[in-house]
């Protein structure tokens, strides 16, 4: 433990833009429990703090649980203004969590998930298709059926718009309106952080309801006329007599489509910019493909897009010796704890594809609400990596990376690469 004061935590900072992780091994070792008067809540950063948190089955996911702070009046204020998505399955507790989960969660079983493998593959390529003839047309007439290397966005015209493109797909949306809801979801993602500049909020909350009237469109169709799809089994789903109704229905929909594309688009993005950062590491998972579930989750534990996920404490609560009152708002620190040498070892902040423990990353929570999409997610990983892998020879950032910060989710919103991209295997 160190003498000097320990760092404040303070998201607004432009040095936790750059990079959150040295301020995140300060914390852990200096004050891993820091009172943060500028949320007016806890930090935990340490890796078993966070899984006791998440773990724990009293803490709620609800801001009605919390002793009211000027941060949770706002957020309440925000909830009361868009009713249509505020009953999201993320900040319900039991009995309406459990039962929420149970109508949502069929279709996202591995199986269910494994069956899309072949349309997410055709949509992957399909996407590197197009990034070729770009080549082929700047190159000009003479590279006519050659590869030629190509400058490109791996962000922007890869990693970005396919998970919600793949989603919207798997939901039954048509394909013409795909593109709509890569607005929407921007304008949704910005309004769950929990300090929100107020110049901003309007435009959020116009996104939200065009995506909300869309949406009710949608699912009025899929009653009358139910597809294999998405939309049409949450429409229908029913266990033990009990349904969505249309308010649920409304904000787990919305919740699907925040929850599952930024992050899934960070994991390609950050992913793709570590490994050609460990050269060794991307030779290793050229050659033995057979690492790749294990490099994805390595590749999630190193450098995810989930900073932090938010508890409420119901009773005193007592971390690393520090005793919470019940009532207190606790962010917990997924992309710390998965740093944390206390339980990765020394090694901790290197990218190792083979790391043995490497699936016990926090990138998709723990406890009750871990994850729904997680193998939605991995898959989509798996035929990226293995397109990136397969097709796209001499790859090399040519760029400045660019990394958008909020204070729940970071990631790489542009990463410039050439690379001659080679037909489909
Ligand atoms: C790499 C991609 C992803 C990451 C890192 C990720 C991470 C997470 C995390 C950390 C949680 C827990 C939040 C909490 O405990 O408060 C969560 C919950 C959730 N995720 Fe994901 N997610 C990803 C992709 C997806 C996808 C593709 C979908 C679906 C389309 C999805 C749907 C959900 C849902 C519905 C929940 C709420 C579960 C509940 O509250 O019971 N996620 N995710």
């Amino acid at each position: 433990m160190s003498t000097a004061a320990p760092p404040q935590f303070n998201p607004f900072d432009p040095s936790f833009t750059e990079t959150p992780y040295e301020l995140y091994a300060a914390l852990r070792d200096d004050d891993p429990v820091q009172y943060s008067e500028l949320l007016c809540g806890w930090v935990v950063t340490r890796h078993d703090d966070v899984v006791a948190l998440l773990r724990d089955p009293t803490v709620s996911s609800s801001v009605h649980s919390a002793t009211p702070t000027p941060v949770t009046e706002i957020e309440l204020q925000r909830l009361a203004e868009q009713p249509r998505a505020g009953r999201t399955v993320v900040m319900m507790d039991d009995p309406d969590h459990a039962r929420t989960r149970r109508l949502m969660a069929t279709p996202f079983r591995a199986s269910e998930i494994e069956a899309l493998r072949g349309r997410v593959h055709e949509r992957m390529h399909a996407a590197l298709d197009v990034l070729a003839e770009r080549g082929r047309t700047v190159g000009g007439p003479s590279t006519r059926g050659t590869a030629v290397p190509v400058d490109f966005d791996l962000v922007e015209d890869f990693a970005y718009p396919l998970p919600v493109e793949i989603f919207s797909e798997m939901l039954g949306v048509p394909a013409e309106d795909g593109p709509k809801f890569r607005h929407w979801t921007q304008c949704v993602a910005r309004s769950v952080d929990p300090v929100l500049p107020d110049d901003e909020r309007d435009e959020c909350l116009a996104g939200l309801d065009e995506m909300c009237a869309y949406l009710a469109d949608q699912a009025e169709l899929k009653r009358a006329h139910p597809a294999d799809d998405l939309m049409s089994h949450l429409v229908h789903a029913e266990i033990d007599g009990e349904r969505l109704n249309d308010l649920d229905l409304m904000s787990q929909l919305v919740t699907l489509y925040m929850a599952g594309h930024e992050p899934t688009s960070v994991l390609i993005g950050n992913g793709t910019l570590a490994l050609t950062r460990h050269p060794d590491q991307l030779e290793s998972l050229r050659s033995d493909r057979s690492l790749m579930r294990n490099a994805i989750a390595e590749l999630l534990r190193y450098d995810g897009p989930n900073q932090f996920t938010r508890r409420i404490t119901t009773r005193p609560t007592t971390l690393s010796g520090v005793e919470l009152p019940a009532g207190a708002v606790v962010y917990a620190g997924l992309a710390s704890a998965n740093r944390d040498p206390r339980f990765w070892g020394d090694d901790s902040e290197v990218v190792r594809i083979a790391r043995p423990d490497a699936s016990k990353h926090l990138q998709f929570g723990a406890g009750a609400h871990a994850c729904l999409g997680s193998h939605l997610a991995r898959l989509q990983a798996e035929v990226a990596f293995d397109a990136i892998l397969d097709r796209l020879v001499g790859l090399e950032v040519v760029g400045e990376p660019v990394v958008a910060t909020r204070m729940f989710l970071r990631g790489l919103t542009s990463l410039p690469v050439r690379a001659t991209i080679t037909p489909r295997p």
